[in-house]
């Protein structure tokens, strides 16, 4: 099973791929986590990419799309694959569809999360992640039981997005409305599409996904 999260910032898609990803068996691959680790390790990729990624601009297409193409042939045996931010824009949605087919693929869902602005600018401003485990809270829906202690792997090592500030996530807003929104027109298209609910409590928007793999 492949699928498609498209959503804005902060619409709940890293937090619903870490719970399907554990119930269904299937890889979570993110590209925002994935370019997040090559900032931290200060790569090649990584020195491009933080000073885009802190403008809330999207990084070239043809570094998101190598680093996909790396992890989806890499391991052939795995179940499939919940593509979280994956594809930004039209480009990379037809560059994805070539790759699946390439190794006898296809995407069989994509997972529209709808919600207002509003309620994603409280969502951004209150996340706080683990660094030690990726587990994602956040302090004024999902806070961890300990104040500054990762629940997950107990950690103390918790920390706020650098791109998680106002004016970047009015910038992220933009380009999520200029590249992203398209993408819910051309999945629709293909017949591909659902849209959930992502206003809902995180334990009902994964009963509503769920609903959405079973019955269309
Ligand atoms: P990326 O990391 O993908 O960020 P994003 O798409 O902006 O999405 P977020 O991670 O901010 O939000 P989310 O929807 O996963 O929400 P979450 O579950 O965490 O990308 C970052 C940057 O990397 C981009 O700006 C770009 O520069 C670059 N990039 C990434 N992919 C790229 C690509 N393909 N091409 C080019 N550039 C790319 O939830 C948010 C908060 O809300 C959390 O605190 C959570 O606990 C809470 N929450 C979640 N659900 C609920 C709920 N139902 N009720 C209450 N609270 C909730």
């Amino acid at each position: 099973m492949n699928l498609i999260f498209i959503g804005a910032p902060g619409s709940g898609k890293g937090t619903q791929a870490q719970i399907l990803s554990k119930e269904f068996n299937i890889e979570t691959l993110s590209t925002g986590d994935l370019l997040r680790k090559e900032v931290e390790i200060k790569s090649e990729i990584g020195l491009i990419a933080e000073d885009l990624m802190r403008q809330g601009k999207l990084v070239d297409d043809e570094i998101v799309i190598e680093m996909i193409k790396k992890k989806i042939s890499s391991n052939n045996s795995i179940k499939g694959h919940i593509f979280d931010g994956f594809p930004r824009n039209i480009n990379q949605a037809i560059m994805l569809e070539q790759m699946l087919t390439n190794l006898g693929k296809k995407i069989d869902k994509v997972i529209n999360f709808d919600v207002s602005e509003e309620i994603i600018i409280k969502r951004i401003s209150g996340r706080i992640s683990c660094r030690e485990c990726g587990s994602v809270y956040n302090k004024y829906y999902n806070p961890t039981a300990k104040e500054g202690v990762c629940d997950n792997c107990g950690s103390n090592d918790l920390y706020q997005r650098v791109d998680d500030n106002e004016e970047t996530v009015k910038n992220r807003l933009e380009v999520f409305k200029k590249s992203s929104a398209p993408l819910i027109d051309f999945y629709a298209k293909k017949n591909l599409l659902v849209t959930i609910d992502a206003f809902k409590i995180v334990s009902l928007i994964f009963e509503d996904i769920k609903q959405a793999l079973i019955t269309t």
